[in-house]
């Protein structure tokens, strides 16, 4: 077998995600304090696996100091998570903060940089208060775009002053993508006038929060930046033939530029807004909220990379009684021959962390971004136990260390690739897949207490970070 070795650059950022809704659980949340999440868990827990949601997730609400010791262990360079507004504050109109879970927040960013591991905060992880969701439509509204912005100045206040990487927001096509476009989510509305308003309203909320973060940025930590975190899913045509390139190109301004331009051009792309225009699905908006747009772009800018996007041109017709999909402009196309991930159904494609990264460098300025979700969620992992009962989870370490090499070689040919960090810290749960996949460096032991194990993976991980350098060599994905 060829082995290749990679040398990591100084400096570069090895850390792992998780976020507020997916970890902390609902200890100490008021009846009042709902998000999203949790209105929509409460009302169909059935289609959450096994009933698993956000009632517990991994208690680490509680049990955060044990986790850190872990991160510290391993040694994580940096950790992500969100603050969840819903919990934040008492009165979302007003911005009342709760003390309390503002003081768990203190101590939590405290007990990270005393373990020497840099502490990302992210706005919003799909937390949106659940009032707000009901009051106001959520972020249909542009009501909602005050009251976030009002909320994220009460979190700059409060640990501006030692959170050096801010984000507004962890996906924000995602929840309306399966809420209006899939109705897979609650309330399973197929609305794709909606769909684009709430992206509109999220860059709009993004440029917003933005302008009064540089306004307040002497009172914060100097070094201080944000940014808004991306998923991408790198677009290939099924061939190189005119209707398949234009398949991949419209996918393309639907899925990734629809954020990526506002967000770091600061506009939108002629071509989407043609298209918006055409299918009668253009956003409200206004000539002010554009020049916000373009005066606030991000600093950095954080990308989610999970899997590629194959399409290819419809060959099907159209249902006319269908409101307006994108999909109308697009099949999805699965490469014979592919490597999956079977209990995620996602395709594994090292490639697309040196794609964006060149994309990035070549279109974007070459803005400095990081990776900062990557990862392996796999089923039954308990059947890969060794004698020691430690998860042998090598598929997971031959992931990172695939797509990890992609960073190395898109930083040999000059993107500004800035770091890595993995999905997840520890199992955690997910929206409707719950504990199902598991995509920890740490395993959560559900039956057991929630007791924590460090997986193979995290001796890996620990590994690299030392030793700044891994190998890579052919391997299988089981
Ligand atoms: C990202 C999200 O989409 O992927 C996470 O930011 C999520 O919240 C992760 O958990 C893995 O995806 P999933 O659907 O398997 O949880």
């Amino acid at each position: 077998m060829n082995k290749q070795t990679w040398k990591i650059p100084g400096g570069f950022i090895l850390g792992a995600a998780a976020s507020a809704w997916q970890t902390e659980g609902w200890d100490g949340k008021r009846p009042s304090q709902d998000s999203y999440l949790d209105m929509w868990y409460k009302n169909d827990p059935h289609v959450w696996h096994e009933g698993y949601g956000p009632a517990v997730a991994t208690d680490f609400y509680n049990r955060y100091k044990e986790d850190i010791q872990y991160m510290k262990e391993i040694g994580l360079t940096h950790y992500r998570t969100s603050i969840n507004w819903s919990r934040f504050l008492l009165d979302y109109e007003t911005a009342e903060v709760d003390e309390v879970y503002a003081g768990y927040l203190d101590d939590v960013i405290n007990e990270l940089i005393r373990c020497g591991v840099e502490p990302m905060i992210c706005l919003e992880h799909y937390e949106i208060p659940a009032v707000l969701f009901e009051k106001y439509g959520g972020w249909g509204s542009k009501d909602v775009i005050d009251l976030f912005a009002a909320y994220a100045e009460k979190a700059f206040e409060r640990y501006g002053d030692r959170v050096k990487y801010w984000f507004t927001f962890n996906e924000p096509i995602v929840p309306q993508t399966r809420i209006y476009l899939d109705a897979l989510r609650y309330p399973y509305e197929q609305n794709t006038k909606k769909w684009m308003q709430w992206n509109f309203n999220k860059a709009l909320a993004t440029a917003r929060v933005i302008k009064l973060f540089q306004a307040g940025k002497h009172v914060y930590r100097e070094d201080a930046k944000i940014g808004v975190i991306l998923n991408q899913e790198v677009a290939y045509a099924r061939s190189s033939a005119p209707h398949d390139q234009q398949a991949a190109f419209i996918y393309d301004l639907f899925f990734n530029r629809v954020f990526l331009d506002p967000s770091i051009k600061g506009v939108y792309p002629d071509e989407l807004m043609e298209l918006l225009i055409k299918h009668d699905i253009l956003f409200d908006h206004d000539k002010e909220e554009l020049d916000i747009i373009r005066k606030h772009t991000v600093d950095f800018v954080g990308i989610n990379l999970y899997h590629p996007q194959r399409v290819k041109a419809p060959s099907r017709q159209w249902n006319e009684s269908t409101p307006f999909h994108p999909a109308y402009y697009y099949e999805h196309f699965q490469l014979p021959g592919r490597k999956m991930n079977p209990y995620r159904g996602w395709e594994i494609y090292p490639r697309i962390v040196y794609d964006m990264g060149m994309r990035l460098k070549n279109e974007y300025g070459n803005i400095g971004w990081l990776i900062a979700e990557n990862g392996m969620g796999v089923e039954q992992e308990e059947r890969f136990k060794n004698e020691e009962g430690i998860i042998q989870d090598d598929y997971r370490i031959a992931f990172i260390s695939s797509h990890l090499a992609e960073a190395m070689k898109a930083i040999a040919a000059g993107s500004n690739c800035k770091g890595y960090m993995l999905w997840a810290f520890t199992d955690n749960v997910s929206p409707m897949n719950a504990f199902k996949n598991r995509y920890g460096l740490v395993e959560i032991q559900l039956e057991e207490n929630r007791n924590r194990v460090l997986k193979k993976s995290a001796d890996f991980y620990r590994n690299i970070i030392e030793n700044r350098q891994f190998e890579t060599d052919e391997f299988t994905y089981k």
